[in-house]
């Protein structure tokens, strides 16, 4: 096993972005370039790990520290149902290539709407029990998109303090007045809808189905009551509960049975459906005018047929084998138990499991040696949360077994146990 090279002290990222602010750009970019290589030479920097085979449970990649491949079991995919490397949707892909090509060249508004584009639509309403869907090249756009064109000046937002980068950058993007909530607070949502008492034109409330840090799901049936009760439109991004969620799979409206009160839904085909792209669910008249006033929309070329048919597929999926669904829950769960004890930011209702890094522990040095371990896993450090929030963020798949997530507990187990033997030595 290779002993950690990172020392205690982290390598300064806090101190790399306070120096930019005064550099010039390319002084800029060879300091962040060197200290980014000075990392990976110390184990610190554990991102983009070259991928060299299928996506699943199992994953081949060119490990950065050694320059070998090597076999890592896989717990940081969003591929929850194993649709990545399934048969059915790589047959189905396969037959679209042939009969479609690989792809269009240009926007949907132009020349890159399909035939399976629109069928593509049709699936996604009737999954989400609305009129109408359109499909964004991914979701990050979608977000964007959907508040740049429905926030107007006279409008306000109200948001949950722990929505996605593409939500608060879709506020930018539409100079949106908006005031954010404490995460899940009902008391204070009402506080902030009561406020503005009809004052603006619009109200809109955004929150997510699942959240992509921590796994917990928003309470919506008391949300949609609430939005109802003071006149706002609710949008739910619903990135990491679309597929996996509900008896069909519909999400967590679905789960809370409230689907047709929810004014829009967002979803990507980035997590259950493995591949990119999202897509929004509304009313035939909110969908039109998005159509035509998204700029992710209008100025971006449209998802290629092939991504379509990998959707369309993982839908028949999702419909044939609802199994997967039940299976993940349970696997969910086992892996919830079998990780409280290491302390779990949230108790999780998804398939995201999030372990809190306790303060001591040098979340870099720890993921090297997870990695060394053969655990591929995500850190989620500062500044993507707070230095006193950093977690490693788990994501279960159908394909995972009770023997692998009791390998995961070993693993961190031991690499705990190290950790604290490095800080106090
Ligand atoms: C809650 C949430 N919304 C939106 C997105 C963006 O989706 P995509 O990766 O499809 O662009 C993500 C992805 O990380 C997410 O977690």
């Amino acid at each position: 096993m290779v002993t950690p090279q990172l020392k205690e002290k982290d390598l300064g990222l806090r101190d790399f972005l306070q120096l930019q602010k005064q550099q010039a750009l390319e002084e800029r970019a060879t300091t962040f370039t060197a200290f980014s290589d000075e990392a990976r030479r110390r184990g610190a920097n554990t991102y983009a790990r070259m991928v060299v085979s299928p996506a699943d449970r199992k994953v081949v990649i060119q490990d950065p520290f050694s320059g070998k491949l090597r076999a890592m079991l896989m717990f940081a995919s969003n591929n929850y149902l194993g649709l990545a490397n399934h048969p059915y949707v790589k047959e189905k892909v396969k037959a679209a290539i042939d009969k479609f090509g690989v792809g269009l060249g240009g926007p949907p508004l132009l020349n890159g709407y399909t035939r399976l584009m629109s069928e593509l639509e049709a699936r996604l309403a009737a999954l989400k029990k609305k009129p109408a869907a359109l499909v964004f090249s991914s979701g990050y756009g979608a977000n964007l998109g959907l508040i740049s064109a429905l926030v107007k000046e006279n409008d306000r937002v109200l948001y949950d303090e722990l929505s996605h980068a593409s939500f608060h950058d879709g506020l930018r993007m539409a100079k949106a007045r908006a005031d954010s909530f404490a995460h899940n607070d009902l008391t204070q949502l009402e506080a902030l809808l009561k406020a503005d008492g009809k004052k603006s034109l619009n109200l809109f409330v955004g929150v997510e189905g699942v959240y992509s840090m921590d796994g917990d799901m928003a309470p919506l049936d008391k949300i949609v009551e609430l939005c109802h009760r003071y006149g706002a439109f609710l949008w739910l991004d619903d990135a990491h509960g679309t597929g996996i969620l509900g008896e069909h799979g519909g999400g967590t409206a679905e789960e809370h049975g409230v689907e047709e009160s929810i004014d829009l839904s967002m979803g990507t085909f980035s997590k259950a459906f493995a591949v990119t792209g999202g897509f929004l669910a509304a009313s035939r008249e909110i969908i039109e005018y998005i159509r035509y006033f998204a700029r992710p929309y209008v100025f971006s070329a449209a998802l290629p047929p092939v991504l379509l048919a990998a959707v369309l597929a993982g839908l028949d999926v999702l419909e044939q084998e609802p199994e997967r669904r039940t299976e993940l829950r349970n696997i969910s769960q086992y892996a919830a138990e079998k990780l409280r004890p290491f302390g779990l930011t949230v108790d999780p209702q998804a398939a995201i499991i999030a372990i809190r890094v306790p303060e001591w522990m040098n979340i870099r040095r720890a993921n090297y040696l997870i990695h060394q371990r053969g655990i591929f896993l995500n850190a989620i450090e500062f500044p993507a949360v707070p230095e006193n929030q950093q977690r490693f963020r788990i994501s279960l798949m159908v394909n995972h077994t009770k023997e692998d997530v009791d390998l995961l507990a070993a693993v961190l187990e031991e690499v705990w146990d190290l950790e604290r033997k490095l800080i106090k030595g």
